[in-house]
Order: structure tokens, then C-alpha cells, then sequence
């Protein structure tokens, strides 16, 4: 692993223009569970029954009850972990400019990062099934599930369900990045949700190296991927950002 560190670093030291592209693998280790894989939510959920947007519709009290509620009160909890700072030390030093993440939890805002592209929505905020108006967390009563708007309306996380589209400036923007990247940074994703994993695509096909940190490989590595840095996203992080300060003061 030593070698593709010092090859990472050698690499973002290089790149002028830095994405990274993230998933549920890099809150691991502020104990939000991902979703596929060992502990994954969808091994105790059926993600038809409960993450679809018909679902949705047909029983939103169900749905929140069973799933919305304890992902909000995981999520309300976590804390970044050192991969989610060590994104934003590297932006902090004009080494990465946007992150794209099809997370929901907000850990790279809370971690310092200020570009973020959030790829399917958040949880930080929740929206009227009628009316549309949007509320922040801290302003929803949960004494009563599924919460309500003003309007009497049931409010539902902002964040994408499945069968629903990408929100329109999220997949634009995504895509220009992607495509005018020259590295892509490709941290804790399974890589197997579309469009999301079609980013690292966008950008090898526009030229940037793609590399990925994840303990496991995925349908991108060796199709798409330069190469994989096997580990976890806040060890892994944490080597790069050394190497980089050793190799130079100024990343
Ligand atoms: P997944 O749960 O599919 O994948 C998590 C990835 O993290 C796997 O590839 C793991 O090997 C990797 N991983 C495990 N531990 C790690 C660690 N400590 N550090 C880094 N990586 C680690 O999560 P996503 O790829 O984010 O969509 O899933 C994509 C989408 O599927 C989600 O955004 C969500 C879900 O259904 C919607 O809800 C619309």
C-alpha cells in the first residue's frame, strides 16, 4: 500500500484540478452503516419496500417509522471522521475543488468542505409532500411520525428515493466537474448506483486519472479505475495527506 500512497500523492500533487467523488463507505467510520455489504442497511431492509419512491407515496408513515427515523437519528449524531477532514484539508489548500457525494448526512459540510455536490439530496432538510415548502431539521417536531407541514401536508426527507430523478443542478454540475477534472478521487462507493458511478467514467473518458480508496474492489476498479488504494477512507486519507506534506509545504 506504501507504493500506491506515495503514488496518490505524487499524483494530487500533479493535478490541477481535483474531484472527488464519494459514498456511504466514507462515513463508516462515524458509524453510519452503508448500504450493500456486511451491516449494510438494505441486509435488513428491502429497499423496494421502504427507499422507493412508490413506497413512499403509497405509506409514508411506514416508511418513516421503519426507515427515515432511525437513519435521521444515526445521521443527526455522526461527526466527520479523518476522511471527511482530509477532503477538506486538501480543498482548504486548493488541492480539491468539488466533492460530489451521494451522501446524505452532510459530514463534508460539518468537516469543512464548501463545494459539495449533494448527488441524491439530504437529510439535513425535510420538504411537504403538497405544498413543497422546505424546512431545516431543527425546526421539524418528530413528536408526531410522519411530521407535518403548516400546510398539514406530511413532510419527507430532501434527499432522492429510489425511481426518482437526480435533482436537475446536482446531475449538471456533477457532470461538468467530472468531465473537467484531472483527477477524480473516487472514496468508499460500491459504485453500482446510476448515474452516480457514470462520474469516474465521465472523467476517464475526459482524460483524469481515477483513483479509488476502498477496502474492496468494485465494478471500477481495473475497468475504469488508474488504481486502488485498498483500505479504509480515513487511514488512507490520513497517509496521503502526510506523504503530501512531506513532499512539499505548499499542496
Ligand atoms: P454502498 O453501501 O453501496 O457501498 C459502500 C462502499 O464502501 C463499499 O464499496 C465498501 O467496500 C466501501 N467501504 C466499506 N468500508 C469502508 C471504509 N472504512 N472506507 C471507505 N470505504 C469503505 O454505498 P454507496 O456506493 O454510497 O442511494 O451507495 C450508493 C447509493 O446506493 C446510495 O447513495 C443510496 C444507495 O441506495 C439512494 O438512496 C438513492
Amino acid at each position: 500500500m506504501n507504493e500506491l500512497i506515495k503514488r496518490a500523492a505524487k499524483d494530487l500533487a500533479a493535478a490541477g484540478n481535483v474531484v472527488a467523488l464519494t459514498g456511504a463507505g466514507i462515513s463508516i467510520e462515524s458509524g453510519i452503516p452503508p448500504f450493500r455489504g456486511k451491516g449494510g442497511l438494505w441486509e435488513r431492509f428491502d429497499p423496494m419496500e421502504y427507499a422507493h419512491i412508490d413506497a413512499l407515496m403509497r405509506d409514508p408513515a411506514k416508511v418513516w417509522k421503519v426507515l427515515v427515523k432511525e437513519m435521521k437519528e444515526i445521521v443527526d449524531q455522526a461527526e466527520p471522521n479523518d476522511g471527511h477532514k482530509g477532503l477538506a484539508k486538501l480543498e482548504a489548500r486548493d488541492k480539491l475543488k468539488t466533492i460530489i457525494t451521494q451522501n446524505v448526512d452532510g459530514l463534508h459540510q460539518a468537516a469543512g468542505s464548501t463545494d459539495v455536490i449533494e448527488y441524491h439530496g439530504t437529510f439535513a432538510w425535510q420538504r411537504c409532500m403538497d405544498c413543497g415548502k422546505k424546512y431545516e431539521n431543527r425546526e421539524v417536531d418528530l413528536s408526531e411520525i410522519p411530521p407535518r407541514c403548516n400546510c398539514g401536508g406530511i413532510l419527507r426527507p430532501d434527499a432522492v428515493f429510489f425511481g426518482e430523478m437526480i435533482p436537475q443542478d446536482a446531475m449538471w454540475r456533477s457532470r461538468q466537474a467530472a468531465s473537467d477534472c484531472d483527477l477524480m478521487l473516487v472514496v468508499g462507493t460500491s459504485a453500482v448506483v446510476q448515474p452516480a458511478a457514470l462520474m469516474p467514467v465521465y472523467a476517464k473518458e475526459s482524460g483524469a486519472k481515477v483513483v479509488e480508496i476502498n477496502p474492496e474492489k468494485t465494478p471500477l476498479t481495473r475497468e475504469i479505475s488508474d488504481y486502488l488504494i485498498m483500505g479504509a477512507g480515513g487511514d488512507v486519507m490520513n497517509r496521503i495527506i502526510l506523504e503530501l506534506e512531506l513532499k512539499t509545504d505548499n499542496i
